[in-house]
């Protein structure tokens, strides 16, 4: 069986998502929905992609000479599952719109409220609460990277009495011409906690976890600076151990190979050909591990523009039951190329 996917949103996250759709044979990409006629669907239509639209949009397509496919109703008839796309709230709105009245299955983003879906999503976390969900909200690019590495040390049978983190937020991505800061450090948000930490809670309602965060003028990557609790002892070796077996997660050395800061993390991903120079991993800084006693201390790098992308995609095999737990996670970063050397796809 291969799940027929339609993407509504062709944005940061949606036209990676659509790529990765493409890689995996257990999927068909069927198109993507657009309501900009703009270089971005030009570029879709060159890649042999499908663009659909809204019905009052369809003259301004054609004005400008971009081929377009069908409606969006056309495309949610033709479709097994919706991925959401969209700006934050658009999503809730798409839903009750357009997907429900259509009878179809959707997986919504982040910026989305966890209310959206049945379950919140993060595939290290908790992939087995998604099997067979109609509605599913996959976590946003910070909550994903806290997950996973929350999710490592559980996987390997340690005891988290708490965790705190610390997040330095990118300002905007690259192709955000219009958003800050240029020349500032914005408390975002202002609160105790940030709105990260409960959003942890929702793929890992038993963790203890408060977070806050500020943003600053780049637009590369995210940095946390992450404390975690154990119940009983843990040595930096141990600790290193298990972030190299964990899938999704990497270190990264600043004394041995000079990577001193996440612009030559980035680099590294674009040395290495990933497509966009993204990188889906957590890089885990290794030098900044360290254990007093039972406390743990790291800082790690996420990639905002498309950590997420391997979660979309097992969140589909999750709805469509389409295979267990890491046999979706180990297909997953074998076709998007993630690094599987070294790696424990058997974690229980
Ligand atoms: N960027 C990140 O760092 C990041 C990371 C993780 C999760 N997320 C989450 O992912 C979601 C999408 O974020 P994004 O950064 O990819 O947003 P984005 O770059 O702004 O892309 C969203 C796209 O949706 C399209 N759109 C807007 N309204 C639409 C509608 N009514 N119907 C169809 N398409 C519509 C727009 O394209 P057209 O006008 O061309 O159609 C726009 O390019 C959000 O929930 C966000 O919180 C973002």
């Amino acid at each position: 069986m291969t799940v027929k996917v339609g993407i509504v949103g062709y944005g940061t996250i949606g036209k990676r998502v659509t790529d990765a759709i493409m890689k995996m044979d257990d999927m068909t990409l069927i198109g993507v929905v657009k309501q900009t006629p703009d270089y971005e669907g030009e570029v879709a239509v060159s890649k042999g992609i499908k663009l659909y639209t809204y019905e009052d949009k369809l003259s301004k397509f054609e004005k400008v000479g971009i081929k377009v496919a069908g409606t969006v109703n056309d495309l949610l008839r033709s479709v097994d599952v919706i991925i959401d796309a969209t700006p934050d709230g658009v999503g809730a709105e798409n839903k009750a719109k357009l997907y429900e009245p259509a009878g179809l299955r959707a997986i919504f983003q982040g910026g989305e409220e966890a209310e959206v879906a049945e379950t919140s999503f993060n595939a290290l976390a908790n992939y087995d609460m998604a099997i067979g969900k109609r509605f599913i909200r996959v976590v946003s690019c910070n909550t994903t990277a806290l997950s996973r590495l929350i999710s490592a040390f559980l996987l390997h049978g340690y005891k988290i009495r708490r965790v705190r983190a610390y997040l330095v937020r990118r300002g905007a991505d690259p192709r955000e011409f219009k958003k800050g800061p240029i020349n500032d450090v914005v408390f975002n948000p202002a609160t105790v906690p940030s709105h990260h930490g409960p959003d942890v809670q929702t793929v890992l309602p038993t963790i203890d976890i408060v977070t806050m965060a500020v943003a600053v003028p780049t637009t590369m990557m995210h940095l946390h600076m992450v404390n975690i609790e154990f119940d009983g002892q843990i040595s930096r070796g141990e600790a290193i151990k298990v972030l190299e077996e964990t899938p999704r997660i990497l270190l990264f050395n600043a004394s041995s190979k000079k990577f001193e800061s996440l612009a030559q993390i980035i680099e590294w991903a674009r040395d290495m050909g990933r497509l966009r120079g993204d990188l889906m991993e957590n890089a885990v800084i290794e030098d900044s591990i360290t254990v007093f006693q039972n406390e743990l201390f790291l800082m790690q790098g996420v990639h905002q523009e498309s950590i997420v992308v391997p979660e979309n995609i097992d969140a589909v095999r999750a709805m469509f039951k389409l295979s267990d737990k890491w046999s979706s996670i180990k297909k997953t970063d074998t076709a998007l190329g993630l690094v599987s050397a070294g790696k424990n796809y058997n974690l229980t």
